[in-house]
């Protein structure tokens, strides 16, 4: 629906299809994968890590991430790329602009391929991050893995480190349709801390609407698909598309038929 709302937009003859492959499917998809005369492609679970073998060149983004969302030619060489961090900037940049003029620290929850996005991201906006979650071990071999401006603890520690943060993401699954809401006091938050949510089934979860109630800032997931399609297509097509408020209300109106109630 995003892809085909651009090519429509910009008169691209092009299709958008869903390949649905067994791990055992992948070698000989990639045989054809040129000849098929694919111009790229997205790659979700359970094959972000497997088609790293299958690219030529891996970017510098999915190497840090260690998973392979995008794929794209570059001079007739397979480039695996990852676009989600961008994505995740793309979208706070569009939502609240300017707001890492004054933002030093951020508090992650969540140690899994959303918070890693989101980490990598931030980092490279010059900010400390604190990555808060549930099993220490995942945030600590996160905080690790980035070095020096990530640190890690447990959810124990979660409104402290909230306390001295200009901006907080949810990279948890919870407060998504059928999940447990995240159940996060946001009192220790600043009055112009930023919250962010990369759930967006359903659009306004529990935490933004709390935060929303408190009168701070709140940005949903949903952007962060938009853009990571955004990244996605410029690859593909060496054109940046416009995110316009048609194509949100597009999607937001079919995430609202598929889901009562989100
Ligand atoms: P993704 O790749 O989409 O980020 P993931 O790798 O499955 O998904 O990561 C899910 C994250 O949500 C993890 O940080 C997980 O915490 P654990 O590492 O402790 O498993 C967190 N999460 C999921 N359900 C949770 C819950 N009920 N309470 C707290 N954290 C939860």
């Amino acid at each position: 629906m995003l892809h085909g709302y651009w090519f429509k937009r910009y008169g691209i003859d092009a299709v958008y299809e869903l390949v649905d492959l067994l791990p055992d499917q992948l070698a000989t998809f990639f045989e054809g994968y040129k000849r098929a005369g694919w111009v790229g492609g997205n790659v979700t679970v359970p094959h972000k890590l497997a088609v790293m073998s299958y690219a030529e060149l891996i970017d510098d983004a999915a190497k840090a991430m260690g998973a392979v969302n995008t794929l794209f030619w570059n001079d007739g060489v397979l480039v695996g790329g990852n676009t989600d961090s961008m994505g995740f900037i793309g979208n706070l940049d569009e939502r609240v602009p300017g707001w890492d003029r004054e933002a030093n620290r951020a508090v992650v929850i969540g140690a899994g391929g959303a918070a890693r996005a989101s980490v990598y991201g931030l980092m490279n906006r010059g900010l400390s991050v604190a990555v808060c979650n549930r099993t220490v071990d995942k945030a600590e071999s996160l905080a690790r893995h980035f070095g020096g401006a990530v640190s890690s603890h447990g959810l124990d520690e979660l409104a402290m480190q909230m306390s001295q943060a200009d901006l907080v993401v949810n990279t948890t699954s919870m407060g998504m349709v059928g999940q447990p809401p995240l159940d996060v006091d946001l009192s220790p938050l600043k009055s112009e801390a930023i919250v962010y949510d990369v759930v967006y089934v359903p659009l306004e979860t529990k935490l933004l609407r709390a935060a929303q109630a408190r009168g701070l800032r709140t940005v949903d997931g949903l952007g962060m698909l938009l853009h990571q399609g955004v990244e996605g297509f410029h690859r593909w097509f060496g054109k940046r598309p416009e995110v316009t408020g048609e194509l949100r209300q597009l999607l937001t109106d079919d995430i609202r038929a598929k889901t009562p109630g989100a």
